[in-house]
């Protein structure tokens, strides 16, 4: 890239003159690329815009209580708690497409009620080159692509970052002084920890995948993964003190990657390997064993589902 600083000007001038004195709202992930578009988009039009953060029960740990805490600056920033809503959703749903669809559509019914009650007419999302490709392509429902503009009546759609990469959107999140937690954030995906636990996911499931993708994302913060995350991928049979256990089976991933479309599983030594393994069972007494993903994307997708 590019001159950042020129960047943000020239979106900050285009985004205000898009909307006028219109209102707008965005879908605020706590991801780089949503936390990035709204601070233009803040910046640009303050309190016009209403940044909707819909805590699904499938966030990363302590996520919600860090954008709450990073974007207090944003008085009209609303977050909608919507766990029980998501999980009833949830139920009984084993296709991954479908999920992603249940998950997409529960979104959309969240957002569109507070689109509404504040009268927005111009729709800012995140969206990075990426997320165009792998759409246009069809290789994969992107929720944070497709769906919104149909719901509400939208008058346009902003997408300050649509023709950046990931690491330039990061560049953009440091030169608008976005905490290092958020800048330096590895992407997480839209549908959330659905995408890490296969099957249905329940709350157990989902928690189970929470707390091992924060052992994991600590462990291997200093191997610089592009995306290192723990998945709950069935069960297995295990021995806790003197029983055998039927446990959860967690698959620790870490990838390279530029911008997910390839990606290289990370070589990881072995006394990492025992730490994390050792933390994740041993916090929680319903995970029988831990495997290491070696394969690389492709054959495999970065994402379990
Ligand atoms: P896959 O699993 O397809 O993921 O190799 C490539 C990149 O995209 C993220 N990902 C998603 N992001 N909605 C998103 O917003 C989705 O449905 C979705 N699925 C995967 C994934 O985390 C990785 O960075």
């Amino acid at each position: 890239m590019v001159d950042t600083e020129a960047f943000i000007e020239d979106a900050v001038t285009e985004i205000r003159e898009q909307v006028g004195d219109a209102n707008a709202v965005i879908a605020l992930s706590g991801g780089v690329d949503s936390s990035v578009a709204a601070t233009l988009a803040y910046r640009a039009i303050g309190d016009q815009l209403t940044p909707v953060y819909v805590d699904t029960g499938l966030m990363r740990k302590g996520e919600t209580e860090e954008v709450a805490e990073t974007f207090s600056f944003m008085e009209s920033l609303r977050i909608v708690e919507a766990q029980d809503r998501f999980f009833e959703r949830l139920e009984g749903v084993i296709d991954p497409e479908e999920k992603r669809h249940v998950i997409g559509e529960g979104f959309i019914d969240e957002f569109e009620t507070v689109a509404r009650e504040v009268d927005a007419d111009y729709l800012v999302q995140g969206t990075i080159y990426p997320d165009r490709i792998e759409s246009e392509g069809n290789i994969k429902s992107h929720h944070n692509v497709g769906g919104l503009p149909e719901v509400v009546d939208f008058e346009g759609i902003v997408e300050p970052v649509r023709d950046l990469y990931k690491d330039e959107v990061r560049e953009v999140a440091r030169a608008l002084d976005l905490e290092a937690v958020i800048s330096e954030r590895m992407p997480f995906p839209g549908p959330g920890l659905a995408v890490r636990v296969v099957g249905e996911v329940t709350p157990e499931k989902a928690d189970v995948a929470r707390e091992a993708c924060h052992v994991v994302e600590e462990e291997l913060a200093d191997h610089d993964p592009w995306q290192a995350f723990g998945a709950v991928i069935g069960k297995g049979t295990g021995v806790k003190g003197d029983n055998r256990v039927h446990g959860w089976i967690v698959a620790v991933r870490s990838v390279e990657s530029r911008d997910g479309m390839t990606a290289r599983a990370q070589e990881v030594d072995w006394n990492t390997l025992q730490r994390i393994q050792s933390r994740i069972t041993g916090e929680n007494e319903n995970v029988a064993r831990v495997v290491y993903d070696v394969t690389h994307k492709p054959p495999a997708t970065i994402e379990y589902e």
